[in-house]
């Protein structure tokens, strides 16, 4: 048998209500030792209270936790926050304003105050700041500071790194530099991290793993290619990016559009599907005297359709289209430079093997 390796995180079934709403949902989720996984959902979906009960400073109503295969939190155990070899990383870090910098970084060490301070020295050697250790949080900028903050809760060398939207603070010039950073330090401690965000290109910029969250449920785990190639749902691939929809009706299995036909298995005969295709997997071609490119079987049959609007945003851009079936509207993210005028006929194909095809929900 093979070996499998144990996980240094491990959520079982997590469940929490609060006055009756069921607001994290049987989350279940597993990060291996130097292991990003990004908890990614939108607003009020239950990360950060997923991520207060894997800390211990909130409770499950039921679920399991363990960290290298010890239970820290079941139904009969509840280990405190500070027994469960885990650091905490929020947005609204604080650093303690009378203590310098490397006071700050040793805070919560064990040991004699001269080990506490070699620790202190190595981790701000890490980040970048050693020649900082002696000043005053005021003293440094909001992303040195926060570096501080990352070498503080690194410390400990926890086993397991929670991060609540942890660079949410920076000014986006700051931000990449300091993620990365970050990273690199987490990875090269062998820490397993789990980073809480609403920002589908951080967690893709990030994560080994996203466990994708709705109303308290994770609905699609896996790499971030797969994720954002291989949506579960319309709603999953509309976190990702804008969608362009097309609704069809279902006869024998396929369902017959503008653009050819497409299979949509399992969907009885007059079920609807919607078929989701982003901007950026539609294909533009020009008119010939009222004629489109040939159908292929990249990608299919193509639809005709008029410039609305064109809006320039930098390498791209948006194109809008009144297509001349059903005067539906399709947007097509096309390389800057590309500007048509509105009134301008051009042809539409979709590539086929970026089409997602799911039931209609309604
Ligand atoms: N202590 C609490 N008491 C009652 N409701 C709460 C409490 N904490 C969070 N909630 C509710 O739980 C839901 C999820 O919140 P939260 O976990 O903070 O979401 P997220 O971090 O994804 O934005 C929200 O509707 C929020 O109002
Ligand atoms: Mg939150």
């Amino acid at each position: 048998m093979k070996h499998q390796p144990i996980p240094r995180l491990e959520v079982s079934h997590l469940v929490r209500d609060f006055q009756g709403q069921r607001v994290v949902d049987d989350v279940s989720i597993r990060v291996m030792p130097g292991q990003v996984t990004c908890l990614l959902g939108p607003s009020g979906c239950g990360k950060s209270t997923t991520l207060r009960i894997i800390a211990g400073v909130d409770r499950q109503d039921s679920g399991t936790l363990t960290v290298d295969g010890e239970v820290v939190s079941s139904d009969d155990i509840h280990l405190p926050p500070e027994a469960r070899s885990v650091g905490l990383m929020f947005q609204d870090f604080a650093l303690f304003p009378h203590l310098c910098v490397a006071d700050n970084v040793g805070f919560g060490l064990s040991g004699s105050r001269k080990e506490k301070r070699a620790r202190a020295h190595e981790l701000l050697d890490r980040v970048g700041l050693l020649g900082d250790a002696g000043k005053f949080p005021h003293q440094l900028s909001g992303g040195e500071q926060q570096r501080v903050a990352l070498a503080r809760a690194i410390a400990p060398r926890p086993r397991v790194m929670l991060m609540d939207e942890p660079f949410s603070g920076l000014d986006n010039r700051l931000r990449d530099g300091i993620r990365d950073e970050t990273l690199e330090v987490l990875k090269d401690e062998g820490t397993a991290v789990l980073l809480v965000t609403h920002e589908p290109e951080e967690a893709m910029r990030m994560a080994d793993n996203i466990a994708l969250m709705r109303g308290g449920k994770i609905v699609q785990q896996g790499a971030p290619y797969n994720v954002y190639n291989s949506p579960v749902d319309k709603a999953a691939a509309a976190f990702f990016s804008d969608i362009n929809v097309i609704e069809s009706t279902v006869q024998g299995a396929l369902t017959e559009t503008p653009f050819g036909q497409f299979l949509a298995p399992g969907v009885p005969n007059g079920g609807r599907v919607e078929i989701v295709i982003r901007p950026q997997h539609l294909r533009i071609d020009f008119d010939r005297n009222g004629q489109g490119p040939l159908p292929t079987p990249q990608d299919g049959t193509p639809a005709r359709g008029t410039v609305q609007r064109a809006r320039f945003m930098g390498a791209e851009s948006l194109v809008e289209f009144r297509m001349d079936f059903d005067d539906v509207i399709l947007r097509a993210k096309v390389p800057g430079v590309f500007m048509p005028k509105p009134g301008t006929v051009l042809w539409l194909s979709m590539r086929r093997d970026r089409c997602f095809v799911f039931p209609a929900r309604d």
